[in-house]
């Protein structure tokens, strides 16, 4: 029997009842664009960065982390270009008072909400988020909570470098949040005002930008189907058709997602637009060094060739991707509904063991009988030691429950302590994909968890 095509809707639903991700501001009547994220979606959300981590950092030696500040200087977001031009057109309907973002307007002749067509015409609007920080501040803004994460490592380039033995090409890695008053958050967490990024930028020589730029293309859509599992024909990557006038090349990894294909990550040849404007801001900067207080900086964001002493602004690679978006995906592609011979139908989250929140449940057959849930307790502890991730006793006497909303969570393995495990020292191993289960020994279950997990069988 064919099964009705999943959509964002079967995703929110099971992202509220198993514990994923809840509104922001839920009970105070929610804040837009803001999401809360609970046991199962924290877990879920630290697997896909630690794979983005490995991936990116520990699995290369021209990689170093980074992570810096959400709130930034005023100057440094005014230098990036972010205070003068990160905006989006807003379009405002003089009927009914909705704003929209006109470049994502149905007609932009007509409100998306009523239909009229009397409306203002449209403004720029400025998408970062302003703070007065500081007791002494006057009520002007003199900072803002970081747009992207790629600026604050541009202006942490000379420090890297410095603190670490790197000559080019070498990259610095980010993961962390950012903010942006998007006019339209939309598609659950796929735009939303709070998100987090996974960046990194790959600084390199005046013209090997092109070779690397390919390179890292081709690195982060392996990542997306090698390592999260993504099918390769949900995947695509279109070149930006108008490129911002820092780029010389740029496009975007999409996933078709039930509306259709969307981004999930960027890939930029920003050239040495970034690092560049931070140094010629420097000049600017020393002459107000004179009247400001503790800017005796004057940083050149350059790098000098040990060998020929020669000195450059390095061009810069960067990989851009949406840890929000990359959750959602995964949680789509994952979503399968099945049907069961006795005609009930089971929601199972197919995703791989290394990805899952929880690696394995260990689920005395009934309920607080203590000579089940001690060996229950033992086996649980034991898995603890392997420190794979989370493990859950389930101690609710409800078998078919508890299989239930673990293949709902997608943990890969249940382990099933019954009243003959008392007398023969064995369990069931109960697989999520299959549903095989399997009687064997409590002491082959450490390592049988083990294998499922790293992807052994
Ligand atoms: N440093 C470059 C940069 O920030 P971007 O395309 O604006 O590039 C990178 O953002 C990624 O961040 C996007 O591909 C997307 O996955 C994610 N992203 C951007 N805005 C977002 C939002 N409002 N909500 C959720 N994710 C967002």
């Amino acid at each position: 029997m064919i099964m009705p095509a999943k959509t964002v809707n079967d995703i929110v639903a099971l992202c509220k009842r198993r514990g994923f991700i809840f509104t922001g501001s839920e009970i105070y009547g929610g804040m837009g664009g803001t999401y809360d994220y609970g046991p199962y979606g924290v877990e879920l959300m630290k697997n896909i960065r630690n794979a983005w981590w490995n991936a990116m950092v520990y699995s290369r030696n021209d990689v170093e982390g980074l992570d810096a500040s959400l709130i930034g200087n005023r100057l440094m977001w005014k230098y990036s270009g972010h205070e003068g031009g990160f905006s989006d057109p807003l379009v405002e309907c003089k009927k009914c008072g909705a704003r929209m973002r006109q470049d994502k307007m149905r007609d932009q002749t007509k409100c998306d909400n009523c239909g009229s067509t009397d409306l203002m015409p449209p403004r720029e609007y400025q998408l970062m988020m302003g703070l007065t920080i500081g007791a002494v501040s006057d009520g002007e803004i003199n900072a803002y909570l970081r747009p992207e994460t790629a600026t604050t490592t541009y202006i942490n380039f000379k420090n890297v470098l410095d603190a670490t033995p790197h000559k080019l090409p070498f990259g610095i890695a980010q993961i962390g949040k950012a903010f942006r008053n998007e006019i339209s958050p939309r598609g659950f967490v796929f735009r939303m005002r709070e998100f987090e990024q996974a960046e990194m930028q790959y600084f390199v020589r005046p013209g090997d930008d092109e070779r690397y730029f390919e390179m890292w293309r081709q690195i982060r859509i392996a990542w997306w189907t090698d390592v999260l599992g993504i099918p390769a024909n949900k995947l695509r990557f279109t070149p930006h058709e108008k490129l911002a006038h820092y780029a010389k090349a740029a496009g975007d990894i999409e996933y078709e997602f039930p509306d259709g294909f969307d981004e999930v990550e960027g890939v930029h040849n920003r050239q040495d637009f970034d690092l560049g404007s931070h140094t010629k801001s420097q000049d600017e900067f020393k002459i107000n060094a004179r009247v400001m207080k503790n800017t005796d900086s004057t940083v050149k964001l350059a790098y000098s060739d040990p060998q020929t002493g020669e000195s450059f602004i390095p061009y810069v690679v960067e990989t851009a991707m949406g840890v929000n978006r990359a959750m959602m995906a995964l949680m789509l592609e994952a979503y399968t509904e099945e049907q069961l011979p006795d005609g009930k139908t089971r929601t199972v989250l197919k995703l791989k063991p290394q990805l899952s929140p929880v690696k394995a449940a260990v689920i005395p057959l009934a309920r607080n009988v203590p000579e089940l849930l001690n060996i229950a307790t033992d086996i649980e502890n034991e898995l603890r030691k392997l420190g794979i991730g989370r493990i859950e006793l389930e101690n609710s006497g409800n078998i078919g429950k508890n299989y239930r909303r673990h293949d709902e969570i997608g943990t890969p393995v249940c382990i099933t302590v019954d009243h003959q495990t008392l007398d023969d020292n064995m369990v069931t191993m109960r697989y999520r994909d299959t549903m095989a289960q399997v009687r064997v020994p409590i002491s082959d279950v450490a390592k049988r968890v083990l294998e499922v997990v790293s992807g052994l069988c």
